[in-house]
């Protein structure tokens, strides 16, 4: 005789959705956006179909949007010209780069959205590294405080949430020091605790021309076979000040999140980046999988997985499924 059956748990709609263990709500989403300097530019990416550079007033319309559709976060991504780059990443803490002057604007006009940020050299480093280039070597210590004082900055322009995703060690450290120092205390570190060296940043790079001009990243984020060095990382941005964690990328990193979140108390955040984004949306396009079952499959199993932030690209396209749902 059978005396447990799963399957009356699966017996119609309503009853599944009663026994549901994994609900994504909106307020866990962030939307990344990126940012190109000038006016009226809506660039489509190539390798991300849907996702656009937007100068710093047509950005303003696309977030108002986001807001209607119950998408208040974002984290925001600049591209810079390549004449405005050097190899100490100037440009990062002048107040008047299109950068921080965008911030301000979202700030002004959206006072309760949250805004993060990325605080790394590479957007702004003519060697395309996270951190500083020394005779072809990246150094660490030297890089510390080019990346508070971008932050510190990035804080006076009015962001919620510092993002450093440069993998240096002692940044989160270096970086709330400043921002204490200069009066932020407020202002949350989400650190990019767990950052793999990944092939999944590729339309990322493209969208940023962002691509290391020599060499790869691999001296600084993490080997893509470790998960116990995840922890010892977490260890760290914790004792030195983040407020929340994260792991990049997201679904090759499944069990590194469910790690994370079993050994911190501090809410787990996940980086759904540009290749994954850009993998479903190429199967789609060909009809090969069912994009939006996939797309919610994927994002339920990032939450399910334990972070309970989710950084990604589909935001915008799943408040507008969960609009059209509730109608
Ligand atoms: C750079 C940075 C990268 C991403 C976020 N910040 C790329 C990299 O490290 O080369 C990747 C995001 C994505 O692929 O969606 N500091």
């Amino acid at each position: 005789m059978i005396t447990e059956r799963p399957r009356r748990n699966r017996k119609s709609r309503v009853i599944r959705n009663l026994v549901r263990e994994t609900r994504l709500p909106l307020s866990a989403l962030v939307y990344p956006l990126f940012i190109t300097d000038g006016t009226g530019i809506r660039q489509p990416i190539a390798s991300m179909p849907g996702i656009f550079r937007w100068s710093p007033d047509l950005v303003m319309e696309e977030i108002r949007e986001c807001i209607g559709l119950g998408i208040e976060a974002f984290v925001l991504f600049p591209a810079f010209a390549d004449d405005q780059k050097d190899t100490v990443a100037s440009l990062s803490a002048d107040p008047g780069n299109f950068y921080l002057r965008c911030i301000r604007a979202i700030k002004s006009e959206f006072p309760n959205c949250v805004v993060m940020s990325d605080v790394a050299m590479d957007p702004y480093s003519s060697d395309g590294h996270d951190g500083l280039v020394r005779n072809g070597e990246i150094v660490n210590d030297e890089t510390l405080p080019i990346l508070a004082r971008m932050a510190v900055e990035q804080a006076r322009a009015g962001v919620d949430i510092i993002g450093p995703s440069d993998m240096m060690d002692g940044r989160v450290g270096a970086i709330r020091e400043a921002l204490d120092e200069a009066g932020f205390t407020g202002v949350c570190i989400m650190s990019y605790t767990a950052k793999y060296a990944s092939a999944f940043y590729g339309p990322f790079r493209e969208a940023l021309d962002s691509a290391p001009r020599s060499g790869d990243k691999k001296t600084y984020q993490m080997d893509p076979a470790n998960r116990r060095e995840a922890i010892r990382e977490a260890r760290l941005d914790e004792d030195e000040g983040a407020d929340m964690l994260m792991v990049k990328p997201a679904l090759s990193y499944l069990d590194v999140i469910q790690t994370i979140r079993e050994h911190s108390v501090l809410p787990v955040a996940a980086y759904n980046v540009s290749g994954e984004y850009a993998m479903l949306r190429a199967a789609g396009e060909r009809g090969w999988i069912d994009y939006r079952r996939a797309v919610e499959e994927v994002l339920l199993s990032i939450h399910r997985a334990g972070a309970e932030i989710i950084l990604t690209y589909f935001a915008k396209e799943y408040a507008t499924w969960k609009r059209d749902e509730s109608h």
